[in-house]
């Protein structure tokens, strides 16, 4: 029996958001409210498992006990005194994520945008004052398709239409080059002027792309080769989501710069970070970057509490696991499926393609019926399902959902 969660009906709430809110997100029709390890209920009581841990932010399972105290204690201690003063936390902090990663600093902030903003600063200073490259003509090569968040400098360099169209003039400063491309990487480099290089290893928003073995590896050797920082993008990959602590870590790389968001917080507070060594982070001086929340006392508990819990619950060694037997389910299913034709990623970073055309609405109509069947999931491109439930998920508790999957498929097809 479900039992009503919110004074509002779901049709109603939905009915505020469409008069009161812009449109820039184009939600399934499904109001939660109220979430706990893998499950989110909705207003009228609902329970589903939740396959989209709000975008890989929910690594550690929604309100998490451990990671909400920290955020309560703290909150009601000094929440935030902005960088204008040192406060007593942030320090520990800054000791605890650079050492869990292995660079000399950090640079806190608060959105994934945000945190890719701070490294292109971070990239363009050093190629100037370190590298020596004459003042404004620093380049950053990116990759076709890359997804890095939503400001203007960001989908200057990004080729989706709808992220572009009439948002211009653009940010000058980014080469494009398809990404798994090693040979098209060598090509850019060539060019004395470049400074960094920013690359997703996975790419999540274009649809769960893995790209060949060794790709990162390759581009970092390259990249060292010509002196051009190599920065990774591992906001949606980072923190164990792909059976690693990072995903770079299948490839022993080390990037020069580091950045990460979402599951820093396991979802509680906006945090995001760079990691750099001090040759590249020192080129930072008061004044020149920064935000209010960045950093704040609230944010640094809450992520120290979000990064001890991935370790502690071992969801890096949880999500290779259950990673593989989810796409041999997925292949399983595959195989005598009309309707899906793949299933691909890393740990439990996944993503199914279904039989259809982009343009198709096949995959937003699946996803409206894996939701009446109890599973929350959403297309990432028109015939893309990204599949990433919270780390903390149990076997038998993904063996459920595989069921709830080809239920659903099935009942498709007929
Ligand atoms: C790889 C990557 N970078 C950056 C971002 C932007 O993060 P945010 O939405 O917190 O600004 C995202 C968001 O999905 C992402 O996947």
């Amino acid at each position: 029996m479900s039992t009503t969660l919110s004074k509002l009906s779901s049709a109603e709430s939905i009915e505020l958001e469409e008069k009161y809110g812009a449109h820039n997100y184009h939600p399934l029709p499904v109001v939660l409210a109220k979430g706990e390890g893998v499950h989110v209920w909705d207003a009228e009581g609902k329970q589903y498992y939740d396959f989209l841990s709000a975008y890989s932010a929910v690594n550690q399972g929604h309100c998490h006990p451990k990671i909400v105290k920290a955020l309560i204690d703290q909150a009601s201690t000094l929440g935030l005194t902005s960088r204008a003063f040192y406060n007593n936390v942030l320090g520990e902090f800054e000791q605890y994520i650079t050492s869990y990663f292995g660079f000399d600093k950090v640079l806190p902030m608060n959105s994934g945008a945000e945190a890719v903003e701070t490294a292109l600063k971070l990239a363009r200073k050093w190629a100037y004052e370190v590298k020596g490259i004459a003042e404004n003509q620093a380049k950053i090569i990116v990759c076709e398709n890359n997804f890095h968040g939503r400001t203007t400098t960001v989908i200057s360099f990004s080729n989706d239409p709808v992220a572009r169209k009439n948002f211009g003039p653009y940010t000058p400063g980014f080469v494009k080059i398809p990404y798994n491309d090693t040979q098209a990487l060598e090509e850019a480099l060539k060019d004395d002027n470049v400074a960094a290089f920013l690359v997703e290893p996975i790419q999540g928003e274009a649809g769960v792309y893995v790209p060949n073995d060794e790709y990162l590896a390759k581009c970092n050797e390259m990249c060292k080769a010509k002196n051009v920082l190599f920065i990774a993008d591992e906001v949606q990959t980072g923190v164990a989501r792909t059976g690693e602590l990072l995903a770079v870590n299948y490839e022993n790389v080390t990037p020069d710069i580091l950045i990460l968001g979402k599951a820093v917080s396991g979802g509680v507070y906006p945090v995001s970070a760079v990691l750099a060594n001090d040759e590249i982070m020192n080129v930072i001086k008061p004044g020149e970057h920064g935000s209010t929340f960045g950093g704040n006392p609230t944010a640094a508990k809450v992520s120290m509490a979000a990064l001890k819990v991935i370790k502690d619950e071992k969801l890096a060694e949880n999500a290779k696991e259950l990673g593989d037997l989810f796409r041999a389910e997925m292949n399983r299913i595959i195989e005598s499926s009309e309707l899906v034709n793949t299933v691909r990623g890393k740990g439990l970073l996944n993503a199914i393609i279904i039989n259809d055309t982009e343009e198709s609405s096949t995959a937003w109509n699946i996803c409206v019926a894996l939701k009446d069947n109890g599973l929350l999931a959403k297309p990432t491109h028109g015939n893309i399902i990204r599949f990433a439930p919270p780390l903390v998920i149990t076997k038998e508790q993904l063996m459920d959902c595989v069921a709830i999957i080809e239920k659903t498929l099935t009942e498709f097809t007929k």
